[in-house]
């Protein structure tokens, strides 16, 4: 059955290539190609708020945003030898997500404003001049916190491959999962919706990159 929507597909392994293309070029010292992959990222997890509002069934966070008492009492069943597999994220899979969107959102958002000591300043880092050095340090401690959620998130997925025998990422790649053990919601879009996803997230990956145009010019 499909569960994911292409339009989420196409945000989540975007996120990861920038993700890792932010964290590469920075530590290579490339800055102009770490703000392109930073802005990305700013462009993508602004379309996936939209996406959690005008997605598929399993991409809505109404779907997956639950209070912390539901959350725990699932936890409890994962953790059971063979839990019910239903389509969409947990409910401990949704506060999940909400750190893997928040983390990432918050480092593009402080990168902007962020200077290196040296020669390179984010775009918007002009605009708050008392703020910008507390924008750096806040921008590389948060780099800890987005490894440790990627980490969280890798283990997770290796737990239910190896306990509970799920590939939760073919699911990812292709859109289906045929393991779902509960009657569920089929999470399928028309194509004009999935056109309209794609369009949806090439316009704020465009509008996020055009935030460079905001930087004081040197002449
Ligand atoms: C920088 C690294 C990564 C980040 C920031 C990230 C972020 C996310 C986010 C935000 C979601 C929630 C999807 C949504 O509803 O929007 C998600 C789900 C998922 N990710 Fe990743 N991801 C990363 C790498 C990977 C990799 C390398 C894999 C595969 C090996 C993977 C497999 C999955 C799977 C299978 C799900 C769905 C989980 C479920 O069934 O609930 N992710 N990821
Ligand atoms: C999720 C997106 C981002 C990630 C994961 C990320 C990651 C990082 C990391 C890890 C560093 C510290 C490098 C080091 O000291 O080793 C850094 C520095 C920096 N980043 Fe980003 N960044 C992101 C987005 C952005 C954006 C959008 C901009 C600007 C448009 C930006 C501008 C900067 C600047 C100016 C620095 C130097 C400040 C410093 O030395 O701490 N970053 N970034």
């Amino acid at each position: 059955m499909r569960v994911w929507d292409f339009p989420l597909r196409l945000f989540h392994w975007s996120l990861f290539i920038s993700i890792v293309g932010a964290i590469v070029s920075v530590k290579a010292d490339v800055m102009w190609l770490h703000e392109r992959f930073g802005l990305t990222i700013l462009g993508l997890i602004t379309f996936r708020i939209f996406w959690g509002f005008l997605g598929g069934h399993y991409a809505q966070f109404r779907q997956f945003l639950t209070l912390p008492p539901i959350a725990f009492q699932e936890l409890k069943t994962i953790l059971k030898p063979k839990p019910k597999t239903k389509a969409g994220h947990s409910a401990i899979g949704g506060y999940a997500t909400l750190a893997l969107l928040g983390i990432p959102l918050f480092m593009a958002i402080s990168g902007t404003m962020s200077n290196d000591d040296v020669l390179f300043e984010g775009p918007l880092a002009h605009l708050v001049p008392n703020g910008t050095d507390a924008a750096s340090s806040s921008h590389r401690i948060g780099e800890n916190f987005l490894l440790f959620v990627v980490f969280l998130h890798f283990s997770a997925i290796v737990f239910y491959k190896y306990k509970h025998k799920r590939n939760l990422t073919s699911a990812m790649v292709t859109g289906n999962a045929d393991d779902v053990t509960v009657r569920s919601v089929d999470g399928s879009i028309s194509i004009k919706r999935k056109f309209f996803g794609i369009f949806l997230m090439l316009v704020f990956i465009a509008t996020a990159q055009s935030i460079l145009l905001l930087r004081p010019s040197l002449f």
